[in-house]
Order: structure tokens, then C-alpha cells, then sequence
């Protein structure tokens, strides 16, 4: 049975996992949202302003007033470098459907992996899904191998389910963690 609990803080052996503030603004503009390499496979184009990123910011703040809304900052060395969230959550199945994205210069140090390992114990743990999944395009395949340190299985391929805004179709892998194969550790 689901029990929201919203976006609760969590620190890990390098991150904290904490909610956003309007005041990441610079650092997310700076560290992420305005990189193309970052957002070359993600459903937005990068900022072109620290305007547009303070919008977004206090969209995803008025939103945390939904129990239901699960969106962390990942905080490095005192630095917001990027972010996790249950981009859909299925109550009704029990379900969450996990994204992430960080900075380039923060790419390869394992850091993503274990930002998505606490937030999948914490969503198992606190909040009773029985099911996480992760989407990611086929050409990104350091989010597959997220989802696969992470001890999600590969479940097939929609072929060019995703449009780019420049125009591109894109292959769409699909992953999914059930909870008694977490709870019997495929956590990892
Ligand atoms: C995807 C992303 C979150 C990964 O974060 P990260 O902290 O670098 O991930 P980790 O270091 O935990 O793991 C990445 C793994 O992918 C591997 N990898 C990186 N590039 C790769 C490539 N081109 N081909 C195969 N594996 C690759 C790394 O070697 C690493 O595996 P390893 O630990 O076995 O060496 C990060 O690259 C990112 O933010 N990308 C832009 C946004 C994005 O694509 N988000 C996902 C949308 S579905």
C-alpha cells in the first residue's frame, strides 16, 4: 500500500538529497540546464536564461506541497549538481517511474548511482511501491547502466517512441526493480 511522504531528506556517503530552493537557480543554470550535452535526450532544451530556470524552480517548490511530489536536488561538496525525481507515480499499480539528470562535469564518479540507490530503498521503504521503472534513449547508454547498477532488468525496446526538438527519433529502452527482487537485495 502507497504511503506518500513527499521529498524527505536523505544523505548518502558523498550527497545530500534535499528539496530545491528558487536560490539553486544559478548553480542549476550554471551546472546543467544550460548544457546541450546534458539535456540532448531529455523531453526539454536547455535554459538560454537563469530567468527561465527560476520558473521552473518555483513551479517544482509550489509543487512540493503534493505529498505525492518526489523531486531531490543532489547536493556535492556544497554544490547542487543535478537531480533526481519520480517523474510519474502510478498509485493505483503501486508504481513510480524514476529520471535524473547532472552535470557534465560530474559525469563517470558513480555519483548518479548512488543518488538513484537511496532514492529507490526510500521509495520501497517509506513510501511502498512495488515497482520503480526507468525510461532512457538506447543512444544514452550511461542511464541504462544506472538502472542496471542499480539491479533494474531490461524489459524491451520501443523503436523510435521519442521525438527530439530537433527532430530526431529515438530508440526507448525500458528497465523495471520489483519490489521483492529489491527485498531479496538485488538492490546491490
Ligand atoms: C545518465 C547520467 C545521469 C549518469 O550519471 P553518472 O553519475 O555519470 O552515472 P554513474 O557514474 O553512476 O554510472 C554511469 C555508467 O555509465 C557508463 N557509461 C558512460 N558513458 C557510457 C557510454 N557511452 N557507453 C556505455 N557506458 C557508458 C559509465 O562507465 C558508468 O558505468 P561504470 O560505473 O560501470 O563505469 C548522466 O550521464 C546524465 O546526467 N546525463 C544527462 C541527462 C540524462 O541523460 N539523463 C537520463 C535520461 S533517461
Amino acid at each position: 500500500m502507497i504511503t506518500h511522504k513527499g521529498t524527505k531528506t536523505i544523505q548518502t556517503a558523498r550527497l545530500l538529497l534535499r528539496r530545491f530552493t528558487v536560490e539553486d537557480a544559478q548553480a542549476m543554470f550554471d551546472n546543467w540546464a544550460s548544457d546541450e550535452r546534458v539535456t540532448r535526450f531529455l523531453t526539454w532544451d536547455p535554459h538560454t536564461s537563469v530567468e527561465e530556470t527560476k520558473e521552473i524552480l518555483s513551479a517544482w517548490c509550489a509543487a512540493y506541497e503534493n505529498p505525492d511530489s518526489y523531486h531531490w536536488a543532489m547536493e556535492y561538496d556544497g554544490t547542487v549538481i543535478g537531480g533526481i525525481s519520480v517523474v510519474r507515480f502510478y498509485d493505483k499499480r503501486e508504481c513510480a517511474d524514476l529520471g535524473y539528470c547532472m552535470g557534465y562535469d560530474y559525469w563517470n564518479k558513480g555519483l548518479m548511482t548512488e543518488a538513484a540507490k537511496a532514492v529507490i530503498d526510500f521509495l520501497f521503504t517509506e513510501v511502498g511501491v512495488n515497482r520503480l521503472e526507468i525510461a532512457h534513449a538506447v543512444k544514452n547508454p550511461a542511464s541504462g547502466k544506472v538502472a542496471q547498477k542499480c539491479g533494474f532488468t531490461y524489459e524491451g525496446t520501443k523503436r523510435e517512441a521519442f521525438k527530439t526538438s530537433s527532430g530526431e527519433f529515438l530508440d526507448i529502452a525500458y528497465h523495471s526493480l520489483l519490489r521483492r527482487e529489491w527485498a531479496s537485495g538485488r538492490k546491490i
